[in-house]
């Protein structure tokens, strides 16, 4: 059978970004970038033009290396979905994106001198939600929450500022989330539909998110064809 998602150009970001103090320190956020890669191969196997964006990560992948860019800083991650984003078709928001950067980094290693040291911080840009602001009609996102709380409520509130067709929600527990290879997930749509599954492989979660996709691609079969 022929995937739907044949020849979709699909636009991925996943894994971590740094967010460099000096040369040698950084913060940044938990993530193995396992989902994205899951997703970004799920897709490619259903024979999707990906394209994934992907920070540090300690990960191997079946995608062809022409298929995949590294960056390290959100900054980075946004100017190479700028190359992307316009000409594809589908963009998946899985990167655990730092929310924020020093305002100030040291091209040379800071060094210890006082007992006490703090740390000034600015807003980085929110890659899905710039791209929100300017997706077509003919495009569909889906973006991820990984909440501690209120999951539903916060997931709702992030769908629609960023504009996303799908969200994945998730929580980070024992058996799934960071590092793990079992992820456990709903999926919310645009028109509030939720969609439970079972804890589930990283692989196996990623095929349901494909099918998700296509489901919802076929909601909007008119309007999607014409961009292809
Ligand atoms: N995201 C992004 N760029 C950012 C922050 C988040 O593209 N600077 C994307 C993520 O890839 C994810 C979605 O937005 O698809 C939600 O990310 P999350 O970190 O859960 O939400 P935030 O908007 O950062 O909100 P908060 O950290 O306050 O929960």
């Amino acid at each position: 059978m022929e995937s739907k998602l044949k020849n979709k150009k699909i636009l991925i970001t996943a894994g971590p970004t740094r967010e460099y103090l000096d040369p040698v320190r950084y913060i940044t956020n938990e993530s193995s970038g396992k989902m994205g890669y899951a997703i970004a191969e799920t897709l490619h196997e259903l024979g999707a033009d990906v394209y994934l964006i992907s920070g540090p990560v300690n990960l191997t992948t079946t995608l062809p290396k022409e298929k995949i860019t590294y960056v390290k800083t959100a900054n980075e991650m946004y100017q190479e979905c700028q190359k992307h984003f316009y000409s594809t078709n589908i963009a998946i928001f899985c990167a655990a994106v730092a929310d924020y950067t020093p305002k100030i980094t040291s091209e040379i290693k800071i060094k210890k001198i006082d007992d006490e040291c703090s740390l000034e911080l600015k807003k980085n840009i929110d890659i899905a939600y710039e791209f929100g602001k300017v997706k077509t009609r003919f495009q569909q996102s889906i973006g991820f929450a990984l909440e501690t709380n209120d999951i539903l409520a916060n997931s709702k509130l992030k769908l629609e500022k960023k504009n996303f067709d799908l969200i994945v929600m998730n929580s980070p527990t024992l058996d799934q989330g960071f590092g793990h290879d079992t992820n456990k997930i709903s999926i919310l749509s645009k028109d509030m539909f939720i969609d439970n599954f079972a804890l589930k492989t990283k692989k196996e979660v990623a095929v349901d998110i494909a099918n998700a996709i296509m489901d919802y691609s076929r909601a909007f079969q008119n309007l999607v064809d014409l961009s292809f």
